[in-house]
């Protein structure tokens, strides 16, 4: 079976053959039909997450297809994988034949395609974790929402509209307004964020750009709010005066997947069902799977919109 092997830190994905994996217990054998490029993968493969399969490694953290022998799943059941070890510890998704520990899987409906399956969980997940286990978001509140053009970003702002917050979408430029739902606030960057963002205040803050723009978007908060943490495309550093920090009593509750994985695991079901419906929308990208590489740069690109996914010749 084919897979897109990496032989040490940020050397491109090469395609190889590899033996067929063999059932194992506690293991689910799954042919992807999607597998995600997402930022988790850049991460592990530029070698700056805790930990790494060892090398050459198949990355790939998410995917969806169909099993194709297990224990625990009937055989031609669609499914959604993520974490639970795929391409942190060991092999991963990009490749043709999955070989999945069984707690990876979740059940894909039929009305969600393969793309929307694979690339749903870390933003709708994310978005959904931050806004009601972390923040404990509340209907009328006022959310402020950086990167709203982005796959976080862009779930965050639809499902704060859903649970009857008033939305304040922050984008870059003019021309990004038009993607944002009609019921959100847009407030559009430009040049000088701290001058963009003055007239607002908020909340709750969800900023998933980091650097500047959090240190921007921070004061914009009332006392007493919250501001979910969730990257830091933009700088990993923030300077805090902390006589102003604790004058202010804004609450900065840092957002790990990883950690809150069963927090999403137990929303992924109702997630799923909107996107099926329409209530909710995520963008996705296909690419094939020789593309891998690139892939990895469409996601660090300004501007993409959406899920990048690998997706398996007929
Ligand atoms: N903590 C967690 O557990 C967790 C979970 C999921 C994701 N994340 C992280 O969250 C971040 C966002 O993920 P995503 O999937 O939404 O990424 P994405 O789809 O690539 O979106 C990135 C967003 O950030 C904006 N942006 C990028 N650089 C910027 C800058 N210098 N100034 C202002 N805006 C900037 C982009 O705006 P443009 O559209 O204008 O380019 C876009 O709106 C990533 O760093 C990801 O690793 C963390």
């Amino acid at each position: 079976m084919k897979a897109m092997r990496v032989a040490a830190f940020g050397a491109p994905p090469l395609p190889a053959q590899l033996a067929e994996p063999q059932l194992r217990a506690g293991r689910t054998i799954v042919r992807m039909e999607a597998a995600t490029v997402g930022h988790i993968d850049r991460t592990v493969w530029g070698g700056k997450f805790l930990r790494h399969p060892p090398f050459p490694y198949t990355p790939g953290v998410e995917a969806a297809g169909v099993v194709v022998a297990s224990t625990l799943h009937a055989v031609g059941q669609r499914v959604w994988l993520r974490g639970s070890g795929l391409g942190t510890l060991f092999d991963g998704t990009w490749c043709e034949l999955i070989d999945a520990p069984d707690e990876a899987l979740g059940l894909l409906p039929d009305a969600v395609p393969s793309t929307l399956g694979s690339a749903f969980f870390s933003p709708c997940t994310s978005a959904w974790v931050a806004l009601h286990d972390i923040a404990r978001m509340r209907a009328g509140e006022r959310v402020l929402v950086t990167g709203a053009t982005g796959a976080v970003g862009s779930l965050a702002v639809q499902l704060a509209l859903d649970g009857g917050a008033h939305v304040i979408a922050v984008v870059g430029q003019a021309a990004q307004a038009a993607a944002m739902p009609p019921a959100a606030q847009v407030l559009v960057l430009g040049d000088d964020p701290s001058e963009a963002l003055a007239s607002v205040s908020a909340d709750l803050l969800v900023d998933t750009v980091g650097g500047p723009l959090l240190a921007a978007a921070l004061p914009r908060v009332e006392p007493g709010g919250r501001a979910v943490l969730v990257g830091y495309t933009a700088g990993n550093g923030l300077a805090l005066d902390l006589a102003h920090f604790l004058q202010r009593d804004v609450a900065l509750l840092p957002l790990n997947m990883f950690r809150r994985d069963a927090a999403g695991r137990a929303a992924a079901p109702e997630l799923l069902a909107r996107l099926a419906d329409g209530r909710l929308r995520l963008d996705v990208q296909p690419f094939a799977l020789e593309d891998a590489a690139a892939a990895l740069d469409w996601i660090a690109q300004r501007g993409h919109r959406g899920r990048a996914v690998l997706v398996a010749r007929p």
